[in-house]
């Protein structure tokens, strides 16, 4: 079994789901759409742009947050996750509009691979924590940045700041050197004048699905 399909038996008919963003969410997107085309009934939540595309394309009915009270559930990907079910996300962009929607969400299920657990975040596969910046306040957050003793680079492609999808920049700090505990940091971060939002998903899983090599799925609650 896939984390996709061990996701798509937590969707009940007449939900509205978060839809999340990178390659795990894109796998459930277009297997939830698949069931949609076989008389599935939900609606969806997009998180970025990209999402949206793609749930369009799978024939999946979309809503804005204006559109509902509540979400009943969102399916993500995450870039690590520790034994708490704390997460960093945002290596692949859209981590203001993951973490809007996961906020408006009853419940927040999250789909990776094993290489993704840590027992520390910042340590193992993902040592950056991306953090989204207006680009008027730029100069100021790094300098407040390296200040904390935190050295950060300007998301870049092709030599150019990569905008998100609400039009700011993105920085990504280096974590590796970093032994200050996630709460704190995180609350440090988000202080600075321009720093819109941070990666560290803090207390906001319910539960994880994690692939196995040998093809199962394991549960983390
Ligand atoms: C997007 O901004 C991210 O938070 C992704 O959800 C996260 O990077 C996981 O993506 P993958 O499933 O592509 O690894």
């Amino acid at each position: 079994m896939t984390i996709a399909e061990k996701a798509l038996e937590l969707v009940s008919d007449g939900s509205v789901i978060g839809l999340g963003t990178g390659h795990a969410a894109s796998d459930f997107v277009r297997l939830l759409g698949q069931h949609v085309r076989g008389g599935l009934d939900v609606r969806g939540i997009a998180t970025s742009r990209a999402t949206e595309a793609l749930a369009r394309e799978f024939g999946i009915p979309l809503l804005g947050l204006d559109d509902v009270d509540a979400i009943d559930a969102t399916f993500d990907g995450a870039d690590a996750v520790d034994p708490g079910l704390d997460l960093i996300k945002g290596l692949g962009g859209a981590l203001l509009r993951e973490k809007i929607v996961a906020s408006y969400s009853k419940e927040l299920v999250i789909l990776v691979g094993q290489e993704k657990l840590t027992g520390r975040l910042g340590t193992g596969y993902c040592t950056t924590l991306p953090v989204e910046v207006v680009p008027f306040g730029l100069p100021l957050v790094r300098r407040r940045l390296v200040r904390m003793g935190l050295s950060c680079e300007l998301r870049l492609r092709e030599g150019q700041p990569v905008p998100t999808d609400n039009g700011n920049y993105t920085l990504d700090i280096d974590l590796a050197s970093v032994a200050e505990h996630p709460r704190e940091l995180d609350g440090r971060i988000r202080a600075i004048p321009g720093v819109v939002e941070t990666g560290l998903f803090l207390g906001m899983a319910g539960m994880v699905l994690v692939q196995q090599e040998d093809g199962s799925v394991e549960v983390l609650k």
